[in-house]
């Protein structure tokens, strides 16, 4: 498994990671996983197919065949192509990361898309970002993030970023949305939400994302090395 080097960022959902990751990568000039976008794009492509969030099987066939596409390769998001279709703004939804949370849940649906997120890593380095990047998929990551922030906080960011993108939602229940999905991902039976051994806790809760961003710069001692 060993090649590229990789910096793992995990942790829950509004934590910041996507934002973060995208950033640390921009500034170091590494590939970007984002592999919630996988398990999303398999939940959104499952349900285009109709299939039933418990057809373990059938989930599985649709893991190895849905196609993903990341299109662009710098610090703002690029739009993902699910099948070829530009899925970006529905894969977003609170629906998407519910189903994509529940997909997730099932250990094989998450072997079927181990290769595929091993394959980013590519030099010169790879930011990967996700719950189990520090522990499952690459556990020999040369350094390792877990970003948290009170669910609170998190509920506010979530909010405030899709009342940009003008989804009507209400802070309530996107609060208990990210609890209950912190609950799911956190208390599965594989590859739970949780700090890798040797990863770096950041609490990100009041923090800016310059200062983040810095923070996790500073834990590579010759960057970009
Ligand atoms: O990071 P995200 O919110 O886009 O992820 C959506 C869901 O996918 C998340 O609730 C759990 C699942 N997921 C996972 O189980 N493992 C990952 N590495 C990434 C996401």
């Amino acid at each position: 498994m060993a090649g590229a080097p990789v910096l793992t960022i995990d942790g829950p959902s509004g934590s910041g990671k996507g934002t973060i990751s995208r950033l640390v990568a921009a500034r170091l000039g590494w590939h970007y996983l984002d592999s919630g976008a996988l398990y999303r794009a398999v939940g959104l492509a499952a349900g285009w197919s109709d299939i039933d969030l418990s057809d373990a099987s059938a989930l599985v066939r649709c893991a190895f065949d849905t196609q993903v596409g990341f299109v662009g390769d710098g610090p703002e998001e690029p739009r993902i192509l699910v099948n070829g279709v530009d899925a970006t703004d529905e894969l977003r939804t609170e629906t998407a990361g519910a189903a994509a949370s529940a997909i997730a849940a099932i250990p094989e649906v998450r072997s079927a898309l181990r290769d595929r997120q091993r394959a980013f890593r590519q030099p010169p380095g790879l930011v990967a970002d996700g719950r189990d990047m520090g522990t499952v998929i690459f556990p020999d990551a040369s350094h390792k993030v877990f970003l948290t922030a009170s669910a609170d906080e998190r509920a506010q960011r979530r909010y405030k970023q899709l009342k940009e993108k003008g989804v009507s939602v209400t802070l309530d229940g996107l609060l208990r949305e990210i609890l209950a999905r912190d609950a799911r991902d956190a208390n599965r039976a594989v590859a739970p939400l949780r700090p890798a051994q040797d990863a770096v806790c950041i609490d990100t809760t009041g923090l800016g994302i310059d200062a983040v961003v810095e923070r996790v710069l500073e834990l590579l001692p010759a960057r970009g090395a």
